[in-house]
């Protein structure tokens, strides 16, 4: 028998900050009287929070959508949901399927409670207005991680960047930052509740700017606020990256070593035409400062391979520049148009397909080289880790991340979720630092 209470199901795709929008979902949802549904099989509402970064994410999710509307049809009164970048991207085209009754957009979760009542009486709802100002900043986000210890905190929305491979202007619409006030408010609340890391979240965090508070002000204030919590922010953007965000990270011990700086290609050429506004030249002076001020700072970085009309030597410089940097991790991707962006109506995405993944993969194979190395750079030294709970491998070990983001495994039996350890590397593979107890 199903209770009174409607339940909700939401899966979620692709980015951090698709995730931090769930957890606001389920709080505007929750005040409305929705319960969660851990399951699909306990749900009412069934509903995925989607991404349109690439045409496969697409492609899964639309798979996904064959399958709830299974349970749709198989269970009379349960309605199906599009929430995020799909809904924004692709509008009627996902209600015209017939397999959806909601659709909405980033920037219409408010209005989701009174949707999903209607369309629990059987009228289908759209809204995919975007909107100049909402940042959901008075929500206190359901959050939704599984250790109780690391949070993520959305500072802005939207994008406006305009890259032109990137269809995230179109989805989450134009740039807004939210009061730094309420940023710094749910950090300390994050705190009181026993998280000891907070990820502060945007498209391009360095164009935070509420009031005239800069993304530097902000990051001094959450960390002087909650001097016991760790942050980190993502994402940080080349060319708006500042001298004054790398001294405070410097200055302030709290703020982990750790910047993830997407260069997506190495090739000036590649760049222009992805509209990115920095040359390679630009980057490498950036991640020379960012040593000069924080040696022992890891970088990591996101690449597209096989850009439109992009050369073997273009993808040369992307391979160099790789090199050069040593980068510490890296996102890889091959190219995939997406409809309505610059690229797709200005460049041919002539490089076939073969060769993009034959690009990709040397660049994958590249940099699990690059972070072997880097991995081993840390033979013997120690670090600080937040431990997140038992490592996935052996029950009698713990994992968590050191400052640099990698994630680090030791025999413990003494420390718990959300405890502070201080860890000595023995060993290392391309993907963990093998650590044991410091003395
Ligand atoms: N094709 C492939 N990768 C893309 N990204 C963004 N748009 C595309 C696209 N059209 C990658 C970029 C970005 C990351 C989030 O996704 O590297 O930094
Ligand atoms: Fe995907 Fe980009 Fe939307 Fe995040 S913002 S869900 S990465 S399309």
């Amino acid at each position: 028998m199903r209770s009174i209470m409607k339940k909700v199901y939401i899966e979620t795709y692709g980015c951090q900050m698709n995730v931090a929008d769930t957890e606001v979902v389920f709080s505007i949802l929750g005040k409305a009287g929705y319960g969660r549904a851990e399951q699909i099989a306990d749900a009412d509402v069934i509903m995925a929070n989607t991404c349109s970064i690439r045409d496969n994410a697409e492609q899964r999710i639309l798979g996904r959508i064959e399958q709830f509307n299974i349970w749709r049809k198989a269970r009379p009164g349960v309605v199906t949901g599009i929430l995020g970048c799909m809904a924004e991207r692709l509008k009627d085209e996902l209600l015209n399927t017939g397999k959806v009754d909601i659709v909405a957009g980033p920037d219409s979760y408010r209005r989701l409670p009174s949707m999903i009542e209607e369309a629990l009486c059987g009228r289908p709802q759209i809204d995919v207005l975007l909107s100049r100002e909402e940042t959901y900043a008075d929500i206190d986000p359901v959050r939704m991680d599984k250790n109780g210890v690391s949070a993520f905190i959305s500072i802005m929305r939207g994008c406006n960047n305009v890259c032109s491979y990137c269809v995230v202007p179109y989805t989450r619409g134009a740039e807004r930052s939210r009061d730094w006030k309420s940023i710094v408010r749910e950090a300390c609340d994050c705190f009181s509740r026993g998280y000891r890391e907070v990820t502060l979240l945007g498209q391009n965090v360095d164009s935070y700017n509420y009031e005239g508070t800069d993304f530097a002000a902000l990051l001094k204030t959450v960390a002087e606020a909650v001097p016991g919590m760790r942050i980190r922010f993502s994402t940080s953007n080349p060319q708006d990256i500042s001298d004054e965000v790398l001294l405070t990270m410097a200055s302030h011990p709290n703020v982990c070593r750790h910047i993830h700086l997407p260069v997506q290609s190495g090739s000036d050429r590649i760049l222009e035409k992805m509209r990115r506004r920095y040359t390679r030249e630009w980057y490498l002076s950036r991640v020379d400062r960012i040593r000069e001020l924080m040696p022992d700072c890891a970088i990591s970085t996101d690449v597209i391979a096989g850009f439109c009309s992009e050369t073997e030597e273009d993808h040369r410089d992307t391979l160099s520049l790789f090199e050069k940097v040593g980068f510490d991790a890296a996102y890889m991707f091959y190219y995939s148009e997406r409809p309505g962006t610059l690229a797709a109506r200005k460049y041919p995405d002539d490089v076939d397909i073969a060769t993009k993944t034959r690009r990709l993969e040397e660049i994958i194979a590249l940099q699990n080289r690059l972070s072997l190395e880097s991995n081993r750079r840390d033979l013997g030294k120690e670090f600080m880790v937040l431990v997140e709970g038992p490592s996935k491998k052996n029950p009698d070990e713990l994992c968590g991340r050191n400052p640099q983001n990698k994630m680090c495994v030791w025999a413990d039996k003494a420390h718990k979720a959300g405890d502070f350890v201080r860890v000595k590397v023995r060993d290392c593979t391309q993907a963990t630092l093998l650590c044991d107890l410091a003395e």
